[in-house]
């Protein structure tokens, strides 16, 4: 059976940085409440025009060019994110249009910040039977237009930032290198611990002039209790990887989180009996950039030299839905 390898990794992020200090001149917040709680020191945010399949077309660039492959060597999309350059069809189209290989099927996966390992484990599953030997996977999210950037909403918006990772992801022959295992789970008793709950389709219409003036438009989070669940399944589904593959936490080279909270992953670290110099981390520098964060990470983790072939590097993601999720690569 043919194994999933990441043959080219690349990340983009809007070039403008929204510090801490900055949201203090909107909000009732602090730097140093920001950065105790979460870590996070400053977020990109798109500026007007940006789109997200237009920071997935920069992040597919270099995927592709540090994969040595062209846009026309792409069999299949996956575009993972929360949004679309419009209310509909899905991004994965719009970067289609953008990279100019028409024909070539796109689908978008809408799994939030565990939309990048569903999306891995869909390509891994194509790239096994071998229907497909390219792929590109892709996370790319703009949060920074939807937020409540008045104090209502501060425990939201000092989270959040926008940014692109692409995978250029091929089929090897290589038994000793890919992804090994994917583990994918989602609780829907959960759904409204973490949502966007308006417009809705159960409104007729589904918007309304009121409704803009209610906070319900505006994403919303039980902060604590989705904190508490994190931290239990960020290692349980790490472990459930680890186990079915036959490997130790002490084999993992790497361990790459979804990046929600730094507390949440020194959390992580500390049940799973790593330091966090075997933890990846860049929350400081673009706080959560939903199913873009895990990209992202590979990339940099890639670009600095943390991750090189042969090593064994563990994803895992936890979000609204809840959804969660991990998987095992051998680079
Ligand atoms: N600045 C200043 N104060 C803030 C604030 C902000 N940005 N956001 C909230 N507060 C206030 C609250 O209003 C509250 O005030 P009160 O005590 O007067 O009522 C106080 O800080 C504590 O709020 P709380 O929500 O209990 O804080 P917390 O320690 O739980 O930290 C989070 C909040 C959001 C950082 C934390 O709960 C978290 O990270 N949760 C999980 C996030 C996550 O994983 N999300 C996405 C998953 S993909």
């Amino acid at each position: 059976m043919k194994r999933t390898i990441f043959a080219g990794i690349g990340h983009y992020v809007p070039e403008k940085v929204i510090t801490n200090s900055d949201l203090e001149k909107w909000m009732d917040t602090t730097d140093e409440w920001i950065q105790e709680r979460t870590g996070i020191k400053e977020r990109r945010w798109v500026k007007e025009g940006q789109t997200v399949s237009g920071l997935a077309f920069e992040a597919t660039k270099i995927a592709l060019q540090r994969a040595q492959l062209a846009p026309q060597d792409i069999e299949f999309i996956i575009f993972a994110s929360m949004e679309s350059d419009v209310v509909f069809p899905g991004g994965g189209c719009f970067l289609q249009q953008k990279l100019e290989i028409p024909g070539v099927p796109s689908m978008d996966i809408r799994n939030q910040c565990s939309g990048f390992l569903y999306g891995l484990a869909v390509a891994d599953q194509f790239i096994k039977t071998g229907m497909y030997k390219t792929i590109l996977l892709v996370g790319s999210e703009i949060q920074s237009t939807g937020l409540d950037l008045t104090t209502r909403g501060r425990d939201m918006a000092v989270l959040f930032g926008d940014g692109a990772g692409a995978a250029v992801l091929t089929a090897s022959n290589d038994a000793d290198r890919g992804v090994i295992v994917t583990k994918l789970h989602a609780d829907g008793r959960f759904t409204d611990k973490l949502w966007g709950e308006w417009p809705s389709i159960t409104h007729h219409p589904r918007i309304t002039a009121e409704m803009l003036e209610t906070d319900r438009i505006y994403p919303k989070m039980e902060g604590r209790y989705v904190f508490k669940h994190a931290v239990t399944r960020f290692p349980e589904v790490i472990h459930e990887a680890l186990n079915e593959a036959g490997y130790s936490i002490d084999q993992v080279d790497l361990v790459v989180p979804h990046q929600a909270n730094l507390r949440i992953t020194e959390a992580v670290a500390q049940r799973l009996g790593v330091g966090m110099d075997k933890v990846y981390s860049n929350i400081h520098k673009y706080g959560n950039t939903t199913a873009a964060t895990i990209p992202i990470c590979l990339s940099e983790a890639w670009e600095e030299g943390r991750i090189k072939q042969g090593n064994v590097v563990a994803l895992a993601s936890f979000g609204s839905g809840f959804t969660w999720a991990s998987s095992l690569v051998k680079w």
